[in-house]
């Protein structure tokens, strides 16, 4: 079972891991993340530009790559991934433009964008830490349930249930969701040297207590997270609800 961290809020939980991030760049200034998009991460920026603002993180050695990306979105339109992470983080800290990679949704060969990526990473000297979401079927990334996960980064398919997930920044038109998106592959993910998983929200409870300490599937491609030896999941007191049993790690400030 991966290490828990609960804290009451999101808003707390953000806080704390914007400041364990701020440390680790002070430790590893050259550190290699990779970063989410969605509803999740959105606190933790903002605590991340407020960290930044004060001076307590510097980002300017640090190397960036996007997890995901939509399939068909330039990454100039606003509801891109490239452009979320633009507004929520990267605009307002220090990353360097050249150290900053994104998946190009349009490209017209999406396995040589894929292999690219990979080798980027590689050269980058791999990931240091992946920061991931859940989304509420178990996917990590774009990683969807399947009998099969390809291991790297790959265009992936996405299920009914994710586009709607994503329809907010389509006028709620969940049709207008990218039926495909490029990831980062579950591999990708589980060979960085560290993963913090975030979960926030009554609404991932179920989800997280089969992702930590449910059987490990493919159809729960977080479950997959129980393979790596330093993960952190970071939850809010109601992502953590159903956790009856876990070993829960509750800090005190
Ligand atoms: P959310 O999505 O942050 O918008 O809940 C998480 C995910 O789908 O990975």
């Amino acid at each position: 079972m991966p290490r828990v961290v609960i804290l009451e809020t999101e808003r707390a939980a953000s806080a704390a891991v914007a400041g364990f991030v701020a440390r680790l760049l002070a430790a590893t200034p050259d550190l290699v993340l990779a970063l989410p998009t969605g509803r999740t991460p959105i606190a933790l920026y903002g605590a991340l530009v407020e960290c930044h603002r004060s001076g307590a993180a510097d980002f300017s050695q640090a190397t960036v790559f996007a997890l995901d990306e939509f399939v068909g979105l330039p990454p100039s339109d606003p509801r891109s991934f490239r452009a979320f992470l633009r507004r929520h983080l990267l605009d307002h800290v220090n990353v360097a433009r050249g150290r900053i990679h994104g998946l190009n949704g349009t490209a017209k060969d999406w396995k040589k964008e894929a292999a690219a990526y990979e080798l980027k990473i590689g050269r980058a000297g791999g990931l240091d830490l992946a920061i991931v979401g859940i989304g509420r079927n178990g996917h990590v990334g774009f990683n969807e349930p399947a009998r099969r996960l390809p291991a790297r980064t790959h265009r992936a398919r996405l299920l009914p249930e994710t586009r709607r997930a994503n329809a907010g920044a389509f006028a709620g038109r969940w049709r207008d969701v990218p039926a495909h998106a490029l990831s980062m592959g579950i591999g990708t993910i589980l060979n960085a040297r560290g993963v913090i998983l975030l979960a926030f929200g009554g609404h991932k409870a179920a989800i997280v207590q089969r992702a930590l300490t449910g059987p490990i599937t493919t159809l729960v491609p977080a479950s997959l997270l129980q393979l790596h030896p330093n993960v952190v999941v970071v939850l809010d007191r109601a992502a953590a609800r159903s956790l009856t049993r876990a070993r829960k790690i509750l800090p005190r400030d």
